[in-house]
């Protein structure tokens, strides 16, 4: 089946608002220019906390290139000092929110519960969760790469009562050791991650609902790897850090869509 593909920008704690501005507007551009890609995906970027307001209100009414966040609290309101709530990024114009980055999950001491209860958060404050899982090095070399990522779905899985919320969910493979470090999956490995993913949604959600969800690709994802990681059956999109910090590379990855 094919799915509409998702290509996600995730900037990180990089950028103030005027260079936020700048590249948000590259991308825009590029993405006018673009039109049969447009059609072919869903275009997301994240930026900073700090800049969302900003660049949603430069969006200019230009529907194609969506907003996120990259992290949300799973509380409504409150004594939270710090966090930010789920209808606060609603407020600033995003659509989605990143949950359980690998980077949030190793520095910031976030569990699997409690990776889940911010998803529920997320689809109860109007917002579709991307949920990021993956291995690290260890793991894989231990042949435990399966384990993981099937304990790290089944407690997202378990918060999704709502047949609306499960279509909408997207799934982020990204393996850890592929993060920021240049080395990515090959597609191969790649595809046997997404493939057995697919195949738990499938039978946890029931095939219709399973096909439907989008299970994308982080880790070192760049204009040269980008096309043959998309190619695979069960990648439908990526998750983009380094390269989706300048616009060349971002639209790059973009361009190597397969039509
Ligand atoms: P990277 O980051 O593309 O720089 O490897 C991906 C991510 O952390 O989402």
């Amino acid at each position: 089946m094919r799915r509409r593909e998702i290509i996600v920008g995730n900037w990180k704690m990089n950028g103030l608002v005027e260079s936020a501005l700048d590249l948000a507007r590259e991308i825009r551009q590029g993405l006018k220019e673009r039109e049969d890609k447009r059609l072919l995906c869903e275009v997301v970027i994240c930026p900073p906390a700090t800049a969302l307001y900003a660049v949603n209100q430069n969006m200019g009414g230009f529907s194609s290139l969506k907003l996120g966040a990259q992290d949300m609290s799973q509380h409504p309101n409150g004594a939270y000092t710090g966090e930010v709530a789920g209808l606060m990024l609603r407020d600033v114009g995003c659509r989605y929110v990143i949950l359980g980055h690998s980077e949030r999950r190793q520095l910031h001491g976030e569990t699997d519960d409690r990776v889940a209860a911010k998803v529920s958060a997320a689809f109860r404050d109007g917002l579709v969760p991307i949920v990021c899982l993956g291995e690290t090095l260890e793991e894989r070399q231990q042949g435990r790469t399966f384990d993981v990522v099937r304990r790290q779905l089944d407690v997202v899985l378990e918060e999704l009562k709502e047949p609306r919320n499960r279509q909408q969910l997207v799934v982020a493979y990204e393996p850890v050791w592929a993060i920021g470090t240049g080395l990515n999956a090959t597609p191969e490995q790649a595809q046997e991650v997404h493939g057995f993913l697919r195949t738990h949604l499938n039978t946890h959600l029931g095939s219709d609902i399973g096909q439907r969800i989008r299970i994308i690709y982080g880790g070192s994802m760049k204009p040269s790897n980008a096309a043959s990681l998309l190619l695979q059956e069960d990648v439908d999109g990526g998750l983009i850090g380094g390269a989706s910090l300048r616009a060349v590379d971002f639209l790059g990855i973009i361009d190597a869509l397969p039509n």
